[in-house]
This record gives C-alpha cells, sequence and structure tokens, in this order.
C-alpha cells in the first residue's frame, strides 16, 4: 500500500519528448508524452475498450491515438474520436494524472486530483542560486521495496560498509546518531570530529588534514530523501558556528518512486557550493554517484529476497530513524485510506 496524496517523480525532464513513455508508479501504469507546446501530459495507459496499452498506440498532436481500433483521447483523457461509433460512449474515457516539471524532472501527482498543489513540490533555495552547482539529474531502478532505500537514506552507518571505497572511512564506525522527528519526516544526523576525509570527497574539498564531517540523512514523507555532507577543517565544525571558507557542501536528493512492491525507481540530483560551471566536475560527481549508488543497489536487492525468505530476527540502535520513518508512513497510509473505507462500507 502506498500513499497516494503526494507527488513523486514520474521521469526525469530528458526521458519524456513528442512519443508515448509508459511507466509504473504505485501499481499503476501511466503513459507519458509531451504536448506540441512541450508541456507534459500524464494519463492512464488502459484504453477503456479493450485494455490495450494507450503507449502502443500513436501520438497525434496534443491526442493519443489507441493502437487497436483508434479511439482517441485528448490530454484530460476524453475521448474525442471514435470511429465508426455514432455518439462518443461516456465509458470512453482515461484517467489522467496532474503533473508538475521541476529541478529536471516530472512530478506526477497520483491520489486526488483536487489535492494536487505545487506548492507541496520540496523547495530548494540553492536551485539556480550563484555559486552552487548541479550533478543534473539520473535514475534506475532497484528490485526492492521503496521502504528498504529509505531505509537505507536513514541511515549514515551504512557508508562504512558499503561505500568503503567512496562515502565510508574506517575512522567513523560507531559514532552516535542522533534522531529528530517533524511534521514531515525524519533526520538522522552525526558530526564526526577529526576524521580523514572519505575517498569520494577527497578530489574536491579545498583542504588537506583531517576534517569535521556532517552526516545529515532526512527523508521526508512519503520518499524524498535529503542527504547534506558537509566536510570542513578538522576544529571548524559544528551547528552554530560560522561557515569555513573551505567548506565543502553537498545536498544530495534521492527521489523514490514505487513501481510496485518489490520494486523502486530511484531519481537523484545533487548540489554543490563549488565549481558551479565546470562540467567535468559534473561529470566525475555523476560517474562517482552512481558507482556508489550501484553499491547500495545489490545489498538492497539481496535483502529484498534474503527478508522475503525469513524476517529479520533483530533490530540495532542504528535502526530507531527508519523505524520512526515507517511507523509515521504506516499512520499516514491509514488516515489516507479511512475515509475511502468508511465510504466502501457505507455502499
Ligand atoms: S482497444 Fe483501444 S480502441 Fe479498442
Ligand atoms: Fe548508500
Amino acid at each position: 500500500m502506498f500513499l497516494k496524496n503526494a507527488w513523486y517523480v514520474g521521469a526525469l525532464s530528458s526521458a519524456v519528448e513528442r512519443d508515448l513513455h509508459a511507466v509504473k508508479m504505485l501499481n499503476e501504469n501511466l503513459v507519458m508524452y509531451r504536448k506540441q507546446d512541450g508541456t507534459p501530459v500524464v494519463l492512464e495507459d488502459s484504453c477503456p475498450h479493450r485494455r490495450l496499452p494507450l503507449s502502443m498506440g500513436r501520438l497525434i498532436d496534443d491526442t493519443v491515438e489507441c493502437g487497436y481500433h483508434g479511439l482517441t483521447f485528448d490530454c484530460s483523457g476524453s475521448c474525442v474520436k471514435a470511429p465508426g461509433v455514432a455518439q462518443i460512449p461516456r465509458s470512453a474515457v482515461v484517467r489522467s494524472y496532474p503533473c508538475a516539471e521541476r529541478y529536471g524532472m516530472l512530478w506526477v501527482w497520483m491520489g486526488d486530483p483536487a489535492l494536487a498543489d505545487e506548492s507541496l513540490i520540496i523547495d530548494i533555495p540553492e536551485w539556480n542560486q550563484e555559486g552552487w552547482g548541479v550533478n543534473s539529474g539520473d535514475a534506475m531502478s532497484i528490485a526492492c521495496n521503496y521502504l528498504y532505500v529509505s531505509d537505507n537514506l536513514l541511515d549514515p552507518s551504512h557508508v562504512s560498509w558499503v561505500h568503503q571505497t567512496s562515502f565510508g572511512s574506517a575512522s567513523i564506525i560507531g559514532k552516535p546518531l542522533k534522531v529528530d522527528v517533524a511534521e514531515n519526516g525524519v533526520t538522522v544526523s552525526r558530526w564526526l570530529n577529526d576524521v580523514e576525509v572519505a575517498p569520494f570527497y577527497k578530489k574536491f574539498v579545498k583542504f588537506t588534514g583531517n576534517c569535521d564531517r556532517k552526516q545529515q540523512y532526512e527523508v521526508r514523507f512519503p520518499s524524498l530523501a535529503v542527504i547534506k555532507a558537509i566536510f570542513t577543517p578538522a576544529g571548524t565544525g559544528g551547528d552554530d558556528v560560522a561557515p569555513h571558507p573551505d567548506i565543502f557542501l553537498m545536498d544530495s536528493y534521492n527521489l523514490l518512486t514505487p513501481i510496485d512492491e518489490k520494486n523502486t525507481r530511484y531519481f537523484w540530483f545533487q548540489l554543490r557550493n563549488f565549481s558551479p560551471d565546470d562540467a567535468e566536475v559534473s561529470r566525475m560527481f555523476n560517474e562517482d554517484v552512481r558507482f556508489a549508488f550501484n553499491e547500495d543497489k545489490v545489498i538492497l536487492e539481496a535483502i529484498q529476497k534474503g527478508l522475503d525468505k525469513r524476517p529479520a530476527a533483530l533490530d540495532l540502535p542504528i535502526d530507531s530513524g527508519p523505524m520512526r520513518f515507517r511507523r509515521r508512513m504506516q499512520q499516514l497510509i491509514e488516515a489516507e485510506r479511512a475515509p475511502v473505507e468508511a465510504a466502501v462500507a457505507v455502499e
């Protein structure tokens, strides 16, 4: 079960052009395309006649023609053409989904369209701000439930084992974590003082020697993680101190879209506070990030298989953040379903 009333990323902006792009989100099949003026459109990917996916049909101007018998739908999902039929049947309609374009991604509202409010999409003040560079977005599919990915994104400790050659370093093992629960999500963080700079960051930081490092892992409901990495010369770190001129900041945005119960589409992009226009830095970053995320993918797909066979036998202190996140998610899903279930009971 998923939280429906939320914006989920359906595709990278660059993936949807003037053709029919099929995606599966929250167990629903959708077709995405762009109108002639570039506006994105999202429709249910199922012709009401014989359920052929509309994505197997043709895009004609701003409409979609079914590839079986030519029922044609406009971007609101209304049937505008029914060959050989005197009057268009009322049931010839497909659902359309609100869609917004932001941060190089196409966001789809999967719940009640009346509640789709674009201001609910995360606000990122650093986006397009002078001095900040963007590592443009990318995506991969992971064969596991999205909550295993969000567990991972609330678990700064895993870098020491999963990402030994990139984000991790031995000197941070076992350092305590702080968990903060807020209205919109959960944050797990820790400052690590006078530790070595982890390999991934070494080639980018402007100082030498040890650092103070902050790992801040925040996941907002239902499935958007903001991972903030701070590296500053040893002795200059802290939440309430003026930033050192050489401070390294990287904000990593991780956007999880459940495909179904056992598959997740994982989108990401990063912002950095240095070399804003350096394409080579962006290229290196993108390459290293994809490599590291592939390390997560291997682990997450294996734990999905492992937990399918046998439930977990214990929890550890590092599970506190993920468990609190999951509890609240469950409540939110139940609260969203409650009016629906009450309505069904009345019928
Ligand atoms: S299946 Fe689409 S028109 Fe028949
Ligand atoms: Fe990871």
